[in-house]
């Protein structure tokens, strides 16, 4: 039987996640984890205190529930990383590394390990940046991904362990708030819109990044985790996107259906680390080894989220 543990299971991504996987293999298939505890614990899914820094701890939680398969979601980001750069280094450099570890010493299924395009740096081609290419990123966060994506393959190729990831875009999504990414307007801006409230934008209105829609972004990982492994010629290194943006451009389609809606710009630290990150992704890697196309374009995903943040912040 599949059980999956998931770490970080309380962020962003890690709460839909954990719910998607529990739809389709079961409550009992999904161990949720975290260094924070849940608000309220609701019984859907176990919940078990894990903190990825504390490898005996990661060794314990594997064996006492008889973990099949890891879905490592635990991290610091790339706007937090800068504020605290020893944190992110312990959490995502040592974290990933231990669970790698464990994972190894557990006989572990497969791991899944999400990068990002933080990974990229100035000297990579910001247009239809390839998969395989320069990684030399200025931020404390692309640093450890990029250390976290050559681990993965030095286990997979060393221990033959089946690492399997991909490099996430900025994610959107109406559920759980992201945490303190660089890309985190493009969440922002919606509350703001539908709460009817200005907006300061961090970045520059001419700031383009590569973005995808939750269930996109779920969808890209778990038809990943279940991608026949002989297909996959790659490990960490499959761009995934399904749209790129300014901050001028979204605004402009949130505009169409809020006309009143305010925008400044007020750009910040993080105006730095976008100038360093790619504007648009070559994703061909994930298209032939896992035939991943996204199903949400911009207008989609700009219809869905007003309509659910509706639902949530106006008529609940
Ligand atoms: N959200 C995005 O836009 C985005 C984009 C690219 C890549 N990613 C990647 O996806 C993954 C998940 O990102 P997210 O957006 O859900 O992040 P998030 O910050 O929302 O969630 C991360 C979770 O990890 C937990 N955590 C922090 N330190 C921990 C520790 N020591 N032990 C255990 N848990 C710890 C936090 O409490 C949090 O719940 C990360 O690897 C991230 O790099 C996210």
């Amino acid at each position: 039987m599949t059980r999956i543990l998931v770490t970080g299971a309380l962020g962003q991504i890690g709460t839909e996640l954990a719910a998607e996987l529990s739809a389709r293999y079961g409550k009992s298939s999904v161990v949720i984890s975290d260094v924070r505890k849940p608000d309220e614990v609701d019984g859907k899914l176990k919940f078990v205190s894990l903190d990825v820094t504390d490898s005996e701890n990661i060794a314990k939680v594997l064996v006492e529930n008889e973990i099949t398969d890891i879905f490592h979601m635990a991290a610091i980001l790339s706007a937090s990383g800068e504020k605290n750069p020893a944190l992110a280094y312990r959490v995502n450099s040592d974290g990933t590394f231990n669970i790698l570890e464990e994972a190894r010493k557990a006989g572990i299924n497969r791991v899944m390990i999400p990068s990002t395009i933080g990974v990229f740096g100035p000297e990579t081609p910001r247009i239809n940046t390839p998969d395989i290419t320069v990684l030399r990123p200025t931020t404390m966060y692309g640093i450890t991904k990029v250390n976290a994506e050559l681990l993965a393959l030095y286990y997979r190729d060393k221990f033959d362990l089946d690492v399997r990831g991909l490099r996430f875009p900025g994610i959107i999504s109406y559920l759980t708030p992201p945490s303190a990414g660089t890309t985190d307007y493009a969440v922002d801006i919606f509350y703001h819109a539908v709460q009817e409230k200005d907006y300061k934008c961090y970045l520059k209105k001419d700031t383009p990044l590569p973005m995808m829609y939750m269930p996109d972004a779920l969808n890209a990982l778990i038809q990943l985790f279940e991608a026949k492994r002989e297909n996959l010629r790659h490990c960490l290194e499959y761009n995934v996107s399904a749209y790129s943006f300014t901050p001028e451009e979204i605004y402009g389609k949130i505009r169409e259906v809020y006309p009143d809606f305010r925008i400044t710009y007020e750009p910040d630290f993080r105006q730095n680390i976008a100038e360093t990150w790619p504007a648009s992704l070559d994703t061909h890697f994930a298209k032939e080894d896992w035939n991943f196309t996204p199903q949400y374009d911009l207008k989609r995903t700009v219809d869905d989220m007003i309509m659910n943040l509706k639902r949530i912040l106006i008529h609940q």
